[in-house]
């Protein structure tokens, strides 16, 4: 029901409460540009967890109606909780739409009352228990496609015809999101991903708007399904809309791009600074089945030189896929070759997925049973699908007990000598269809069916993850999720699921992985090489150039496609390959205090070029370039047989970054990209710190600090730790600050706490 006219409102505090004819809503300032605005009471949220207020100035003017005013907006909120924001000086920003529904025409009423029909059928069987996949898949959408059913909450913004859209976590497609439709529904599909897809694994309902005007954002604090269309159905508007609860959402203003990735961050928190070896280069793959097979993987990789922190063990080294368990006869001890490897410099991975063995006798699963950890029928029996262990049930990670007690099973793992989890097939995925919506889940101790918690499952299991690795071994916990919701990116690192080895998702990577970056997720990556299919010399090497920058740096392929280790490419790959993952040693001081910035204010490591040039048209869409941090510009060849590529240079002056070679700003220029060659340039005036590269992070403490000093002037923060624990919280870190003015180099200590200062620092300057 529609709230109807606007009868009262007051002030109070921070809140402006709204009194309509059908119902009660608030705008609740949290500062002069971030407002959330509620339907009825609040409820609790999965992706908000720290009260994030801050003393505001807060008043009501009436001009024909209530606005409220903070320092930086202007909000009038009339009947029906139509909204419109305005800057201080009285721009329009945004405001909501009241054109009437004008899909474009893509069904007759023949149509519609055809497939109605159908629909009708096909709720019969699912009801009746029917084995139909669609039955059992999407119904609900099928549902609202015929027209037939509401949405719980509904919203429509105008379009103004300026506007850019950004963020939602991992959606495929290029950059700008402007006239595509998407669904937050975490969703394992198993095939090639395009851009037609409207869900992958995450949901993350963080839309950032870049208008002429300026540039803000909207979250909508969702776990319901929820679709967003930006533009496809009509250009007067864009929607929103979710299956269940009430309307939740905040606005969130820049005026620039950066202001509002900072405000959406520190909302739904900061990426942690992880620990240095992740940092580093993993080799994964889903089949090194036995211990043999993973000492093989090590010896090879320091054989040929090529630096590397951590192998992953997949679903193989369990015992039946029997989550917390080790297979000996294939492994051996348990643990001993992660000791191994542990002695070599190697950093163990294991995969856990949420799905338990229905074995009854395998501890995991009668402790979960005689506890009721696991979710329920709403008749009140273990919910049972099919995982890769064969029958299997799953974990009701809402509850905190629950949680507790998956957390306390991580000392399982880092007794063993792992050094992260890697979680996985948590949407929550299942091979005999999507669980059922009415599965019954819990929000903390409210029964909750799965409808709701579908999309805050792999969010939930992270936490627990991270908290039981915290408490296991005290270090900065390395989780990786496929699952996400919002603000997951304070637990996990996150890589985006399963890709395949086509250069059409070569190409995706870029304006995925940046998005994701918007979105909170600076810590992520793609399966180097694609994980389905068979890679090919060229695309490894041009994936693993472009890849250098992704935080997550793995190779990871799948059982029964070709092996993807770069020795089996030929000589020029692996030497290509080589050259490239030494480069990302050679700046791993670089992107770790990327990593620090990023916790500080949320800024990711990779950026699109938009984050930086919001007013240059020509960054708007720029989906195969990206930003490293703001000194240096990427333009990775992800085109077969391309030897040669555009890069557009933004505004100012650029340096190659090996040669020095000057390309001015605002030009397009053609740049020669043979095979062994990553397009790499520094902005000027900045300052690269560079560490001699070893074959894995800690194999000796750096002694030598290289700063590549490009022309012109600027200032360099650089910053160092133990790279393992929490203790630089309590100030156990360096911090210094070089600048370049006048061609003369300074530096300065700006905090001395960790124990290791660098022996020299050498400056060698480029172009
Ligand atoms: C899923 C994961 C993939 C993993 C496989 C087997 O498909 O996305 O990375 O290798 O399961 O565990």
């Amino acid at each position: 029901m529609k709230l109807g006219r606007l009868h009262s409102f007051q002030l109070s505090g921070q809140r402006f409460l709204l009194h309509f004819e059908n119902g009660t809503a608030c705008a609740d300032v949290l500062n002069s540009r971030t407002v959330r605005f509620y339907e009825g009471t609040p409820v609790h949220s999965f992706a908000v967890e720290a009260d994030v207020h801050e003393p505001t100035e807060v008043r009501v003017e009436m001009d024909g109606g209530p606005v409220l005013c903070t320092e930086d907006l202007r909000i009038r909120v009339s009947a029906d909780f139509a909204v419109s924001v305005c800057a201080a000086d009285g721009t329009l920003l945004a405001c909501t739409s009241d054109a009437p529904r004008t899909p474009r025409e893509k069904m007759s009423p023949r149509w519609i009352k055809k497939m109605s029909a159908l629909y009708g059928a096909m709720m019969a069987g699912a009801e009746n228990g029917a084995d139909d996949p669609l039955a059992a898949e999407g119904h609900e959408s099928a549902a609202r496609a015929f027209g037939m059913k509401e949405p719980a909450v509904s919203m429509q913004w105008k379009l103004f015809g300026d506007e850019k859209f950004y963020g939602l976590g991992d959606k495929t497609g290029f950059l700008n999101k402007f006239g595509y439709e998407y669904e937050n529904w975490n969703t394992d599909e198993p095939k090639a991903h395009t851009e037609q897809y409207h869900a992958l694994y995450k949901s993350i309902p963080f839309l950032i708007v870049l208008r002429n005007a300026g540039c803000f954002g909207f979250f909508f604090d969702s776990p319901h399904r929820s679709r967003l269309d930006l533009g496809k159905e009509n250009t007067s508007y864009f929607r929103y809309e979710a299956d269940g609860g009430a309307a939740d959402w905040y606005f969130l203003y820049g005026p620039r791009m950066t202001d509002v990735v900072s405000s959406y961050t520190a909302l739904t928190g900061r990426q942690p600074l992880p620990q240095l070896w992740t940092l580093g280069y993993h080799q994964s793959r889903w089949g090194y089945d036995s211990a043999e097979s993973v000492r093989e993987i090590a010896s090879r990789m320091r054989a040929e030189e090529i630096p590397c922190d951590a192998i992953h063990f997949d679903i193989d080294y369990m015992d039946g896929y029997r989550v917390f368990t080790w297979d000996e006869e294939a492994f051996g001890a348990p643990g001993a070759v992660v000791k191994e490897l542990g002695e070599q410099g190697f950093h163990a991975v294991p995969i856990i997925d949420p799905g338990v063995k229905k074995d009854p006798g395998y501890a995991v699963y009668d402790e979960g049973v005689e506890n009721g950890y696991f979710a329920k029928t709403p008749a009140g029996e273990v919910y049972v699908n099919t995982v890769w262990p064969g029958e299997a049930v799953f974990p009701d990670f809402g509850r905190e007990e629950v949680r507790r007690w998956w957390a306390g099973k991580e000392k399982y793992l880092t007794d063993l000598g792992f050094a992260g989890t890697w979680n996985d097939m948590n949407e929550p995925a299942s091979f005999r269809g999507e669980l059922p919506p009415d599965v019954v889940f819990h929000d903390e101790e409210e029964p909750m069916p799965h409808a709701k918690m579908h999309n805050v499952y792999g969010h939930l299991m992270s936490k627990a993850t991270w908290e039981g690795l915290k408490d296991a071994d005290g270090k900065r916990p390395f989780v990786i999720t496929r699952a996400c919701y919002a603000g997951t990116q304070k637990y996990a690192t996150v890589w985006t699921g399963d890709n395949m080895s086509l250069w059409m998702h070569l190409q995706m990577m870029i304006p995925q992985l940046c998005n994701l970056g918007l979105s909170g997720f600076s810590l992520c990556g793609t399966d180097i090489g694609g994980f389905g299919g068979d890679t090919t010399p060229e695309l490894l090497t041009r994936w693993i150039e472009a890849a250098v920058f992704s935080p997550l740096f793995r190779n990871h392929s799948c059982s029964g496609t070709n092996r993807q280790e770069p020795w089996l490419y030929g000589e020029e790959t692996l030497a290509i390959y080589r050259k490239y993952v030494r480069l990302r040693y050679e700046l791993l001081p670089y992107i770790y205090d990327l990593c620090r910035v990023c916790e500080e204010t949320g800024l990711p490591v990779m950026r699109p070029l938009v984050l930086h040039y919001e007013d240059d048209p020509k960054a708007w869409n720029c989906s195969d370039e990206f930003l490293v941090g703001e000194s240096l510009l990427a333009a990775p060849v992800v085109e077969q047989g391309a030897r040669q590529r555009i890069v557009y240079f933004p505004a100012g002056t650029w340096y190659d970054y090996r040669t020095g070679k000057k390309y001015e700003g605002n030009t397009r220029c053609i740049v020669d990209a043979p095979l062994d060659a990553l397009p790499l340039f520094a902005k000027e005036g900045s300052i690269i710190p560079t560490w001699e590269v070893t074959a894995y992070v800690g194999e000796k403490e750096p002694e030598i600090l290289t700063l590549r000093v490009y022309p012109g002037e600027g200032t360099y923060v650089h910053y160092r730790d133990n790279g393992e624990d929490f203790a630089y919280r309590g100030g156990a870190y360096d911090a210094y600050r070089f600048e370049m003015k006048d061609g003369k180099l300074s530096a300065q200590l700006l905090h001395r706490g960790f124990g290791h200062p660098y022996a020299e620092v050498r400056a060698e300057r480029i172009g």
